[in-house]
């Protein structure tokens, strides 16, 4: 099975978890994008969708989805969004497409948090993929420097700012053998808006793609 098809078989098994009347939290993403896609279908369920970014929101207005506002819907019974990285204790990296920050805040108001991703992001082990950090700019070369310190290689992404007008450390070479403690203190460095790491609040469930199907962690 090619990514893309497991993308879009863990995007159709999220689906399920969709309840009639729904205002539900919609991540971003290749692998969102194929849930997007799919909650086409069974838009009349909802009753609208808070977004992890403008890019989202945008697509979710396309297909007719009502977008609010967080503030005015309190918690969501669902979140579902893909993953740079997963782990079988449902740790997470996320923030490569540099939505991090509005996708922990959402995470953390949904009840149920469902990440969706192809076999390829399962890994023993977080730190591949370089972790990234959300900073407010003053504060760049400081907190890289911290970094640094904690073993990683900061690398500045290159002409992105997010949607929070905020810039982006992408960090190599981590390898991550605690990552509650590592986001813990991560969070405690002045000028870090948010980090990738999702591991305080995991994902409730895992979608896997794999060439059998769609395994559930
Ligand atoms: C967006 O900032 C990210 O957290 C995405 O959820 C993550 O990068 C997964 O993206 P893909 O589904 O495109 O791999």
């Amino acid at each position: 099975m090619s990514q893309d098809t497991q993308k879009q078989a863990v995007a159709d098994a999220a689906i399920e978890y969709v309840q009639v009347g729904d205002v539900i939290g919609v991540g971003t993403g290749s692998t969102a994008d194929c849930f997007i896609r799919s909650l086409a279908r069974i838009k009349g369920k909802l009753d609208g969708a808070v977004a992890s970014s403008e890019a989202t929101a945008s697509q979710l207005r396309q297909l007719g989805i009502p977008v609010l506002d967080l503030n005015q819907v309190g918690s969501l019974p669902l979140y579902v969004d893909g993953a740079d990285e997963a782990t079988r204790n449902r740790h997470l990296i996320k923030g490569g497409g540099g939505a991090l920050t509005r996708e922990k805040i959402v995470a953390q108001a949904s009840e149920k948090f469902i990440c969706i991703a192809d076999q390829s992001k399962l890994v023993d082990r977080l730190g591949p993929f370089p972790l990234p950090i959300e900073v407010i700019s003053m504060a760049r070369s400081m907190v890289a420097r911290e970094m640094v310190r904690h073993g990683g290689q900061p690398e500045l992404r290159d002409g992105f700012t997010t949607d929070n007008g905020h810039l982006i450390l992408d960090i190599r070479g981590l390898d991550i053998l605690n990552p509650v403690e590592l986001e813990r203190q991560i969070n405690q460095i002045p000028g870090v808006v948010t980090v990738g790491l999702f591991a305080l609040r995991p994902a409730n469930l895992l979608l896997i793609g794999t060439d059998s199907g769609v395994e559930t962690i």
